[in-house]
């Protein structure tokens, strides 16, 4: 049973990449491009999926905002900071700030997600340990900082000194990977709609992220989701945080440049 799930699953990829295969040469060098008519990733969910996330009563995501709300004035380190020290009331100090991310520090030049920005914060400004990637205290200081974009447009700057990682982003959105030998784009661009393993293919768009997926029943980072993507392609899976993935996320996220913030989406 387990078996044959799995090979339909594989036929199912490698029929997506031939047919992707014979119709359209892919490559590394294909330019940046917008969708022509951008839409969430709620809009390719089942009509039950998309309730949930419209119903803050019933939305299981919003249990790690709730989280986050009480570990923003949550003391920590040696001088019993908390966020709520410094920013005082996150629902009006975040404003917008996750649509702006991934942002390059000026001070370090290095491109941070909010994820890391959140744990930068916790170890120069409070002297706390940085929390773990996809432990339950940063999904949920993640996503109460998320939720106050929510609404509120995409925009990311990819020009200057973030034009590398732009570039670099967009290279690893192209480039085939894994053992099936496909491209983020072939899915996510050239296959919108199309049904795999009974998923819809969607644009691929970030804007619900941190979010809860049934799948996994609990919350999860916009990593673990490009981890779910690496390994449905066979393709090396990388840690959660690896520069390529932020770099990704840039890319990702000039992408759906002007479209609102959904987080915390829930996803099947
Ligand atoms: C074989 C097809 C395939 C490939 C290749 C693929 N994905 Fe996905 N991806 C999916 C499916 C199926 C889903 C779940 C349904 C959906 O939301 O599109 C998904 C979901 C996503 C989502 C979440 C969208 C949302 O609104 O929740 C993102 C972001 C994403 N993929 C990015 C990527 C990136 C970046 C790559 C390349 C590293 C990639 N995917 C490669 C099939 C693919
Ligand atoms: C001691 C003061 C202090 C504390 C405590 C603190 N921060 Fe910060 N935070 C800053 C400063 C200063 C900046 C501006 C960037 C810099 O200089 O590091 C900043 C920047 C940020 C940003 C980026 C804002 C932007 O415009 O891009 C976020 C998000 C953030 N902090 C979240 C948090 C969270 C969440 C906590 C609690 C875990 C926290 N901060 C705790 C001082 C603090």
């Amino acid at each position: 049973m387990v078996q044959s799930g799995r090979t339909a699953a594989v036929l199912a990829f490698l029929m997506i990449g031939a047919a992707v295969f014979s119709a359209n040469a892919q490559s590394p060098d294909r330019p940046a491009s917008r969708p022509a008519s951008p839409k969430h990733g709620t809009v390719f969910q089942s009509p039950a999926t998309q309730a949930l996330q419209a119903d803050d009563g019933a939305n299981p995501a919003m249990l790690w905002v709730g989280q986050g709300e009480t570990l923003w004035s949550a003391p920590a380190g040696p001088e019993n900071k908390s966020c709520a020290t410094c920013h005082a009331d996150g629902t009006q100090s975040m404003k917008g700030i996750a649509a702006t991310y991934p942002k390059l520090d000026p001070k370090s030049g290095q491109l941070l997600n909010l994820e890391s920005r959140i744990n930068q914060c916790r170890e120069q400004h409070m002297h706390a340990p940085a929390y773990t990637y996809e432990s339950a205290q940063l999904l949920a200081l993640t996503a109460y900082v998320t939720i106050q974009s929510r609404g509120m447009p995409r925009q990311v700057t990819v020009d200057g000194p973030a034009a590398a990682h732009f570039e670099r982003g967009r290279a690893f959105y192209m480039t085939r990977q894994g053992q099936l030998n496909l491209a983020c784009a072939q899915c996510h661009d050239d296959n919108v709609g199309e049904k795999l393993r009974g998923d819809t293919i969607s644009q691929g768009q970030t804007l619900g992220w941190p979010g809860y997926r049934l799948e996994w029943q609990t919350m999860g980072s916009l990593h673990r989701r490009l981890r779910a993507c690496s390994l449905g392609v066979r393709a090396e899976i990388l840690p959660f945080g690896s520069p390529d993935y932020v770099a990704l996320e840039l890319y990702l996220a000039w992408r759906s440049k002007d479209l609102p913030l959904e987080s915390p989406a829930v996803r099947r």
